[in-house]
């Protein structure tokens, strides 16, 4: 198990005097930051603060070393022999439509999207669709079974130009087999992108062993700062892509009426760039690779498991994907039975100080096709212990027991909805009344509680 001093390092846990210690589930959508990642973006600004690539200065010459030291060590990280592939860009978002925009397409050229990716991985292609005639298929993924390796080999009959999935799910937290997607796909001739926003903070990764075409990663998920990414492209299809953006840095010269792009990955950092993000990003590296994502995984399986078998019994609790707590380690998805989402995740965070995402998670067209208002999803990473995972089992049973469910008794069922639609605000739900009144009476016990704390 992860040494509870690690908690120390990340300053949003910090206890003291007046201060609530968050019970912080929610590291799907954004992890918490380590302070040396802090330390080290502050060095940038206080002892180095250049640009790359521009001028000759000691502050340029060492942000320059550190830009690309950054760069070798994303590649090695992510198994990529060649660094030209590395990407620094704003998000996984970006890295995406990096390659969905930058591929060139004929006519009737199929993309391949499973039937939950992220908006991120959906809308480019959506899009393209529109105004530059490629047709998007979708593969059903099976809720509660893997991969179907067949059924993935029957879409790719007739050829495909871009098999485009997620890696780990931020819906339900299941994990595909990305090198058995990537050599069915490579054998019918086609490039596979990766969204591995969700895979990357806790998985090891081989992508040249794997044969990865493109693979998307976000720094805020993996301890590093906001609007910072990584695209980790192989060398052959990079080669394929047009830069979305062009200017300072991606030529090597231009006159009034032409220009000569430099080589990959430069073509594709244009302007100046995120270098205090860089340099931050490179220090949660560094720390993820000093506990190591073995560590990470089992961590966040005992904790999803503890979850799980507390409310394994409570029939108004269902939970999302993989049966197993083993085949969605991060995640701990669910639905209660008579309660909006919302409201669930409004009771948890005021009530026991307990943060989870409620909603569609960028996953709109999952929901609506089933006319699910959306769901609650915990998710874990290497500071939560078992007071975090307990906090969230009382937070769920005692807002069970004050909101009375639909049937009374039943449950195999996700909470009644008044209809699909987008992210509704906070409060907003059907419940909201019968959540709101039913204020915990007790705080969840931590057992660290900033003294000041509310006990209520
Ligand atoms: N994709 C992020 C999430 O699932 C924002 O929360």
């Amino acid at each position: 198990m992860i040494p509870e001093a690690i908690r120390a390092d990340f300053p949003a846990l910090r206890s003291e005097p007046g201060r609530t210690v968050p019970v912080y589930l929610d590291s799907a959508c954004m992890s918490l930051v380590p302070s040396p990642v802090l330390r080290a973006m502050e060095e940038y600004y206080g002892d180095f603060p250049g640009c790359a690539g521009r001028s000759l200065h000691r502050f340029a010459e060492e942000v320059g070393r550190r830009y690309e030291g950054a760069r070798t060590a994303f590649a090695r990280w992510l198994g990529r022999r060649d660094a030209a592939g590395v990407v620094f860009v704003r998000n996984a978002t970006e890295a995406l439509n990096l390659v969905a925009q930058g591929l060139t397409y004929a006519p009737g050229d199929r993309i391949l999207v499973t039937d939950r990716e992220h908006n991120s991985n959906l809308i480019v292609w959506q899009r393209l669709a529109r105004e530059r005639g490629v047709r998007l298929d979708i593969l059903p993924l099976p809720d509660d079974r893997p991969f179907d390796g067949d059924a993935f080999e029957d879409r790719l009959r007739g050829g495909v130009r871009v098999v485009s999935f997620f890696h780990t799910s931020n819906l339900d937290g299941r994990t595909l087999p990305i090198r058995e997607i990537t050599e069915r796909a490579h054998d019918r001739g086609a490039l596979v992108l990766f969204d591995g926003c969700q895979a990357a903070p806790h998985l090891r990764l081989d992508l040249d062993a794997a044969g990865v075409d493109f693979y998307a990663i976000s720094a805020h998920k993996m301890m590093g700062p906001t609007g910072m990414g990584v695209l980790a492209a192989a060398p052959g299809p990079i080669a394929e892509l047009r830069p979305l953006l062009l200017g300072g840095e991606t030529v090597e010269w231009s006159t009034l009426t032409d220009h000569a792009l430099r080589p990959p990955p430069h073509r594709f950092e244009a302007g100046l760039q995120n270098y205090a993000g860089v340099i931050g990003a490179h220090a949660a590296l560094d720390y993820l690779a000093r506990v190591g994502p073995e560590a990470i995984v089992a961590q966040q399986e005992s904790l999803n498991r503890r979850v799980s078998r507390a409310l394994d019994g409570e029939r108004r609790v269902r939970v999302l994907g993989p049966p197993d707590p083993a085949d969605r380690p991060s995640v701990f998805a669910f639905a209660l039975e008579g309660i909006d989402p919302h409201d669930a995740a409004l009771f948890l965070d005021e009530g026991h100080h307990v943060m989870v995402r409620s909603g569609m998670h960028c996953v709109h067209s999952w929901y609506e096709r089933r006319g699910l208002p959306g769901n609650v999803r915990a998710s874990f990473y290497l500071y939560n212990d078992r007071h975090d995972a307990d906090a969230l089992v009382a937070g769920i049973e005692e807002l069970l027991a004050r909101v009375p469910g639909a049937t009374g008794t039943s449950a195999a069922k996700p909470a009644a909805a008044p209809r699909p639609g987008p992210d509704r605000p906070r409060g907003a739900g059907s419940t909201a009344a019968a959540a709101r009144s039913a204020r915990p009476r007790h705080r969840a016990a931590r057992g660290r509680a900033a003294s000041g704390a509310g006990s209520g």
